[in-house]
């Protein structure tokens, strides 16, 4: 090792060593990452309190002078075989600068060493196959792969993701700052789709239009003037608030929209009276909805609540990795999050996860359509700019369907 390291343990009570398991863990997440997506803020933020709560967390430090310049976060478990604890190394990193100066074999030569002092029966760690240079390290250093029996083959190494934002995706929106909720304005498909619709309807009495996921009810208001009788229905308190607001008390409101608060990716289909609806509209809910069940439980709720022969017009999200490469680290960089191709998480400029956004192949969506029993579905894709993101292109699928 080159003069001037030393490895230390990781007070983190000490906001320098604080500092530098954030800095350098950030450093290496950013190297391990797919195409170099960094670490959530709120990931950094929380990173040294978790570390500091875990009973058995153990971080090494490696410095050269002051610049802390490696690290080692490792954990304590337990060989029921053994009956004695074991030492298992979860992240071990090296800035570049820093490399082919034998920090790395020092870390790991010092955790060697804490885990003996402890009795420990092994020290245990993983590595991508493709790392030839960390391998390289840890054969040298008497690791090998694990193979308990070879009739067996080697042992696998097997996670699932239970960060599933799917639980929380109702909360997400419920809480979701009204004022911000992400639109389109600009609808010409719609808007000629109901043009065409409302020369076959009879006017009187009107039609009637769910408007589901409405937010602050700007559509909503629109559809209204165009003739049509519009419940909107949106899961977010606030946002149903504004959009009465705008209204203004019923009794003067004639055929102004109404607006109700509901949930439609619960089990149980949202209360709403005034149907069953000749339309409902759905405009870019589908995709912010949660994971695959609310998804399916979202379109089911329309479907019942439109009357036989009733339409649906849909937009929806399209896979645009093809398109913008930003996507294509996003899919990559969440998916052990998502656990779902094609999936990311939406976060604000600070980093913050505001909700889970999924993009759908066409297939995928004409199939879920299907399977939530609506005929006819027609699919148009779009090559447009992302809603959050003006500046990049995404693609939208613009649907029509009805029930049987
Ligand atoms: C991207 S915004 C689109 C708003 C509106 N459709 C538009 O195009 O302007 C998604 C909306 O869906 C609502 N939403 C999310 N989950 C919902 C759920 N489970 N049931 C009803 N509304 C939901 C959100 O609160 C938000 O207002």
């Amino acid at each position: 090792m080159g003069t001037g390291i030393t490895i230390v343990r990781a007070d983190l009570e000490r906001p320098d060593h604080a500092r530098a398991v954030v800095s350098l863990t950030a450093a290496y997440a950013r190297e391990v990452s797919a195409h170099g997506a960094p670490l959530p803020e709120q990931v950094l933020a929380a990173l040294v309190p978790g570390l500091r709560a875990h009973p058995t967390a153990i971080v090494l430090l490696a410095y050269d002078g002051d610049a802390a310049v490696g690290i080692a976060v490792c954990f304590v478990g337990f060989s029921t075989f053994a009956a004695r604890e074991i030492v298992n190394i979860h992240d071990l990193s090296v800035l570049g600068a820093w490399r082919g100066r034998g920090i790395g074999r020092a870390l790991v030569e010092a955790v060697e060493a804490l885990a003996r002092d402890r009795g420990c029966a092994k020290v245990t760690l993983e590595v991508q196959e493709n790392n030839r240079r960390a391998r390289g390290l840890y054969e040298s250093l008497g690791f090998a792969r694990v193979v308990y029996d070879p009739a067996d083959g080697g042992a696998l190494f097997y996670a699932k993701p239970l960060v599933a934002p799917s639980a929380t995706a109702r909360d997400d929106w419920r809480r979701f700052d009204a004022a911000r909720i992400p639109s389109k304005s600009s609808t010409p498909r719609l808007d000629r789709f109901l043009s065409g619709l409302l020369d076959t309807l009879p006017a009187d009495p009107p039609p009637t239009l769910l408007d589901v996921g409405c937010g602050t009810g700007h559509l909503a208001r629109r559809l209204s003037d165009r003739g049509f009788s519009v419940i909107g229905v949106d899961v977010n308190p606030e946002a149903v608030r504004a959009a009465r607001a705008e209204v203004g008390p019923a009794e003067h409101h004639g055929r102004s929209p109404r607006f109700v608060e509901g949930d439609f990716a619960g089990a149980d289909p949202p209360a709403i009276d005034g149907g069953p609806f000749d339309v409902a509209v759905c405009q870019l809910v589908l995709s912010i909805v949660g994971d695959a069940r609310q998804r399916a439980r979202l379109l089911r709720h329309v479907h019942d609540a439109l009357r036989p022969g009733g339409w649906l017009y849909l937009s929806a999200s399209g896979v645009s990795d093809g398109i913008n490469p930003g996507y294509a680290r996003l899919y990559e960089a969440d998916l052990p999050l998502t656990g779902e191709r094609h999936s990311y998480l939406s976060r604000d400029e600070h980093g913050v996860v505001l909700y889970m956004t999924h993009h759908f192949e066409v297939d995928e969506l004409a199939g879920l359509l299907e399977g939530a029993g609506f005929v006819a579905v027609d699919v148009r894709t779009e090559r447009e700019s992302s809603s959050r993101r003006p500046d990049e292109a995404a693609f939208f699928h613009y649907v029509t369907c009805r029930r049987d």
